[in-house]
């Protein structure tokens, strides 16, 4: 079997849990592929590191995914995206390689005028996010909301829900008197942070439209994946029908991480 093989699995990667959020997007919109997620949960956070630190775990993270064959990488990570990817795009020629970047020209796109985007410190501080400011600033008002230690209670699992609750409330209610016009989206530009949106929507009010990209990216997989004839077809596992397969690996290796991994892959943060 070649390195790069139609058969083969397609790689997610995030620092940590977050990234099984976009997972479950991608899985269901391409039933027919298997995955192989791999989360650094060891090193997570990463998003109030170096850029420099998280080009390094995200080079080492992507050489782990392709020592296991995969034959597409997603970066499900904002922070390692900003970071990263341009950088390894030019290092990795022979296979699909994608990332994930706030959806803000979803928002744009969509005809929102006042967009909260809420990621990590360093997403934020990144020439991507200021590009996007710089391209949508004379459509939409766009308002950046870091989020420091957001991402690392979100870590803890559903264990963590208290405190994720109270951080938000205070986070939001002193950033709101920076709105010059009432929200009408949020861009949940950090891939941990869909598995709490049922509680930024809480806090946020009804009228606010949340985006994540998902479905965009989902799409750009799909074609890219079927450019490079890597698009597996529905019973292509020799003939026979095929169940997809999920497979989960963390730095942090321990059996109450896997096990974490995927409930939340299985049920997200609910009971
Ligand atoms: N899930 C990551 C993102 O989308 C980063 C969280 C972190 O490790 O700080 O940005």
């Amino acid at each position: 079997m070649s390195l790069v093989d139609q058969q083969n699995a397609i790689g997610v990667f995030d620092s940590g849990v977050g990234g099984i959020s976009t997972l479950r997007t991608l899985t269901r919109m391409l039933p027919h592929e298997d995955f192989i997620f791999y989360g650094d949960s060891a090193n997570a956070p990463y998003g109030e590191k170096s850029a420099s630190r998280v080009y390094d775990l995200t080079r080492a993270a992507v050489d782990h995914l392709r020592e296991h064959h995969v034959k597409a990488v997603v970066i499900a990570c904002n922070t390692a995206t900003s970071a990263a990817k341009p950088e390894l795009m030019k290092l990795y020629t022979d296979l699909p390689f994608l990332g994930i970047e706030p959806a803000t020209k979803q928002a744009v796109d969509s005809g929102k005028k006042n967009i909260l985007v809420m990621a990590t410190p360093l997403t934020l501080s990144l020439d991507k996010f200021h590009q996007q400011e710089e391209r949508f600033g004379s459509s939409a008002n766009i308002y950046p909301l870091p989020c420091p230690r957001l991402a690392e209670l979100i870590e803890k699992g559903p264990a963590g829900l208290p405190e994720i609750r109270s951080y938000l409330k205070g986070l939001l209610s002193s950033a709101r008197k920076s709105w010059k016009q009432p929200l009408d989206a949020a861009v949940l530009g950090c891939t941990h942070y869909p598995f709490i949106s049922d509680i930024i929507a809480e806090q946020l009010g009804s009228s606010v439209e949340l985006f994540t990209g998902y479905e965009g990216l989902g799409r750009n997989l799909k074609r890219q994946l079927a450019n490079h004839g890597l698009l597996r077809a529905a019973g292509s596992s020799h003939g026979a029908s095929h169940t997809q397969s999920v497979e989960f690996m963390s730095s942090k290796n321990t059996a109450d991480e896997l096990a974490l991994y995927r409930r939340l892959f299985e049920y997200g943060f609910s009971d």
